[in-house]
């Protein structure tokens, strides 16, 4: 259907080389879109390049570390001069420290601030004004649940993410009038390399099933449709929004 079509399409996306960016890639390849994959492990990015090129796309590799300004810029620098231009950025790029709030070191609590928060906003920062020169992009910023409902041992990680569902709202109405569409989508837990503990607890993987009405996690491929919706023209009109992608966990 023309209205999700985003083929040739240039997106950003950050923490492309596992677990949901290197699914939402996929998505992104299949619908046609050409991709600059980022993350700090260019061997990783590199099977991800190839298995979205098997789709027909254009796929480049970029050594981003969002931690670091300067790599953020330098890279994409590189990508506008392959590339010309970027459509899309999907910020995804995260980390997570599991303790108790006594228990969390100080450098603890700023790696993942630092990587989820502000990672974000550095990425944003330095793609916005090429999206606003063109006046239209969207951005896409991958929240969680966690962003409004919690648990214990993620009070940096909760912190983070309901800071990045805060972000995208500021962004969203400073941006609206360029044409840049900002929104997030909120995951549930899927089944990536981050929550490979808990998936591998018995007790609180089953705890995360009782505790969503569809009754399971989810599988990274099941946000493609969401990735690619809020992507395309489908969503021109949709801003500042949330999207929770949960099997029910956040209507309780
Ligand atoms: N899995 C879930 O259940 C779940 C649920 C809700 C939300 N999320 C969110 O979804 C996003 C992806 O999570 P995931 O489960 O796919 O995690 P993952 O499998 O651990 O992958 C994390 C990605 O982030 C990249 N990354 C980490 N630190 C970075 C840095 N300093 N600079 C650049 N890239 C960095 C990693 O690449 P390198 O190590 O190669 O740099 C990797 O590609 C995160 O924002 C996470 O909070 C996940």
């Amino acid at each position: 259907m023309d209205l999700f079509d985003i083929r040739g399409k240039v997106v950003l996306l950050t923490g492309a080389s596992k677990g949901l960016g290197k699914a939402m890639a996929m998505g992104l390849a299949k619908a046609g879109a050409d991709l600059a994959l980022c993350a700090r492990s260019l061997e990783e990015l590199r099977k991800t390049k190839a298995e979205a090129e098997s789709h027909g796309v254009k796929a480049n590799v970029y050594r981003m570390d969002v931690l670091s300004r300067a790599s953020i810029q330098e890279s994409i620098s590189s990508m506008i001069k392959d590339f010309g231009k970027i459509d899309i950025l999907v910020n995804n790029a995260g980390v997570n420290v599991r303790k108790p709030v006594t228990q969390l070191a100080e450098r603890e609590w700023d790696l993942v601030l630092d990587t989820n928060l502000k990672g974000y906003f550095l990425v944003a920062q330095a793609v916005a004004p090429h999206m606003i020169a063109r006046s239209k992009g969207k951005i896409i910023n991958i929240a969680s649940i966690m962003g409004t409902v919690a648990l214990d041992n993620l009070v940096a990680y909760a912190s983070s993410k309901g800071g990045v569902v805060q972000m995208t709202k500021v962004m969203a109405i400073e941006w609206a009038k360029h044409n840049i569409n900002v929104n997030a989508i909120g995951p549930t837990y899927f089944e990536t390399p981050l929550v490979a503990a808990l998936r591998d607890d018995p007790d609180r993987f089953r705890f995360i099933n009782e505790r969503t009405p569809m009754g399971r996690w989810g599988q990274p491929e099941e946000l493609e449709g969401t990735v690619i919706f809020l992507a395309s023209q489908a969503s021109d009109f949709i801003t500042g929004q949330t999207i929770y992608v949960d099997g029910g966990w956040t209507i309780w």
